[in-house]
């Protein structure tokens, strides 16, 4: 299965910042990666200012959350129709932060069917907070995330298995915890879906993370912000 490099830029993003495309490529130019896929995934309004660089540079284009709806009177939010129109191929859905805004893993599943319908891949992220993995929880947390947030998803989609208590933190999970995780998702999804693991990767942890049994690729928030640590990581994929 080929690796896929996601970079989740979140609300970071100066408008300068649409020519790291092209810093990317110059690093790890791209034919030296056929075996990987690189997605960037900037906050939607660099969206338009990136995508000839975006193409050039043989880097794809995500989005950070989009509605379920296709248009109307919803202030604020962006429908998958529109990023289609701007060459986006990859919806982020779920992330930990927009839950902790208050999106439920139902909402998460109406935009995964949108975004399929859209023929764009959701990244759907679930992850367990540390009080759950304290308890014991997080296997039966995340498995229930899961079902709840692709609940009738019958195409393509991407899972990325993202501990909160990992998440801009520099706190890694361990090999093990995810190892164990990831083969406990495996065997909800099958054997066809990638499965991403997020949570403070970086140069050091990228290529014994990229090595584990069920990863992959890696979803990539702070370290993504640089193009030479991203590279890096990128390239830690072997
Ligand atoms: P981080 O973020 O790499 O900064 O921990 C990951 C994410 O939130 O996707």
């Amino acid at each position: 299965m080929k690796k896929l490099i996601v970079g989740n830029w979140k609300m970071n993003g100066e408008p300068e910042c649409s020519s790291k495309p092209t810093k990317f490529d110059e690093i790890y130019p791209s034919h030296a990666r056929d075996h990987l896929d690189i997605v960037l995934c900037p906050p939607s309004l660099l969206i338009p200012g990136m995508m000839e660089l975006c193409r050039n540079a043989n880097i794809q284009l995500g989005s950070q959350n989009c509605h379920y709806l296709d248009k109307g009177a919803y202030t604020g939010e962006i429908s998958a129709g529109m990023l289609k129109n701007f060459n986006v191929k990859f919806v982020i859905l779920g992330h930990s932060e927009r839950r902790a805004m208050g999106e439920t893993s139902e909402e998460v599943s109406l935009k995964a069917i949108k975004v399929s319908e859209e023929d764009l891949t959701p990244i759907v992220c679930v992850g367990e907070n540390l009080e759950i993995r304290n308890a014991g929880q997080a296997h039966k947390f995340v498995s229930e995330q899961i079902e709840k947030s692709i609940a009738t998803l019958n195409k393509d989609f991407i899972i990325a298995y993202e501990p909160i208590w990992a998440i801009g933190t520099g706190v890694t999970a361990s090999i093990d915890d995810i190892r164990n995780m990831h083969i406990e998702i495996r065997k909800i999804i099958g054997p066809d879906i990638k499965i991403l693991y997020g949570g403070s990767v970086n140069i050091k942890n990228a290529a014994d993370i990229l090595k584990v049994e069920n990863v992959n690729g890696v979803l990539v928030g702070g370290a993504s912000l640089d193009m030479v640590d991203f590279a890096f990581i990128a390239k830690a994929a072997g």
